[in-house]
């Protein structure tokens, strides 16, 4: 199948099972199912699911139990990505109204809503990937790595730090381990759990390691340059955003100029390590490929 066809169905796959898994909004807590689906089930565009998928299918085709599996590692980083941002969004984080394109879990719903959501979504994405159907061995490097993106050494760290330099300077090199934090980790562990799934052999794993870092960087740096480049519609975030609230970016630090560049750079270090991947970047490899490209050049 080619390569967009692929990322297609699986598009489909994941929306699918993430809308089937998630609590009906009939069921009580209502109000708190509901917000939880709203955040998750919006206009995202999905790419750490698909992630988990291509990286799968990069090192070794997955069987239709393994594609299983994949579907609760897929459901599980979006889960914790969608947390990510609800709690970001807060008015004690970066206070945002708009989010997908429509206002934000606190302000459509309310702030102790929009907190249990983060809290509740978390809790169920490591529920649905100790279900997943996979061999035991797999599932706990899974959960272990997932856990580990999440908390203070991955996403909530890089958070911490993002929140301690808004409004302060910092050297180049802590933004880029800020950046690697706050959302390389969780980028990251897309592509490992989509190799310990496949049981992914040692060098295969060491591989999509090298690509998530790259990645990772390079999609948070192409983050910062939209808050700039592009407008509210586009984004369905509100724009222009990381100026007005002096946050530390790519861009405020080196400049538009400066911030290209770096992705320019990132880009040229992801592509060798795509080359990496075992059969190179046959056509196994090409939706990863294609996806990662994606990733950096986005326009929104
Ligand atoms: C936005 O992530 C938050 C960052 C980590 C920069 P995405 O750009 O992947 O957001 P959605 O999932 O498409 O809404
Ligand atoms: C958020 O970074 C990263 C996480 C949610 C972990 P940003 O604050 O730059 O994300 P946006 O721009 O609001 O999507
Ligand atoms: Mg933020
Ligand atoms: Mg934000
Ligand atoms: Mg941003």
């Amino acid at each position: 199948m080619q390569s967009k066809a692929l990322l297609d169905a699986w598009r489909q796959r994941i929306d699918g099972f993430l809308a089937a898994q998630l609590p009906p909004a009939s069921e009580s807590p209502q109000r708190l199912h509901e917000a939880m689906r709203y955040a998750v089930l919006g206009d995202g565009k999905r790419l750490r699911p698909l992630l988990v998928y291509a990286a799968a299918h990069a090192v070794n085709r997955a069987s239709a139990q393994q594609m299983a599996a994949l579907d609760h590692a897929a459901a599980a980083v979006e889960l914790i990505h969608a947390y990510s941002l609800v709690h970001d969004d807060l008015p004690a984080m970066d206070d945002d109204a708009l989010r997908r394109g429509r206002p934000t879990v606190h302000v459509a719903f309310d702030e102790a809503t929009a907190i249990l959501v983060g809290d509740a979504l978390q809790s169920e994405a490591f529920h649905l990937l100790a279900n997943a159907p996979a061999p035991a061995e797999a599932r706990v490097a899974a959960l272990a790595e997932l856990a580990r993106a999440s908390g203070s050494r991955g996403m909530c760290g890089g958070q911490a730090l993002d929140m301690a330099a808004t409004g302060n300077n910092q050297s180049l090199e802590a933004l880029a381990h800020m950046h690697r934090l706050k959302t390389g980790a969780l980028i990251e562990a897309s592509l490992m759990l989509g190799g310990y799934l496949v049981n992914a052999d040692d060098s295969a794993l060491r591989v999509l390691q090298r690509i998530g870092a790259e990645l990772g960087l390079g999609f948070q740096i192409r983050d910062d340059l939209l808050d700039v480049e592009a407008d509210s519609a586009t984004l369905g975030k509100t724009a222009g955003k990381d100026e007005a609230q002096s946050k530390s970016t790519y861009v405020t630090l080196l400049g538009l100029d400066g911030a290209r560049a770096r992705l320019a750079e990132c880009a040229q270090a992801l592509e060798a390590a795509l080359k990496q991947l075992p059969g190179g970047t046959n056509e196994n490899g090409q939706a990863l490929s294609d996806l990662a490209a994606f990733a950096i050049q986005r326009a929104r």
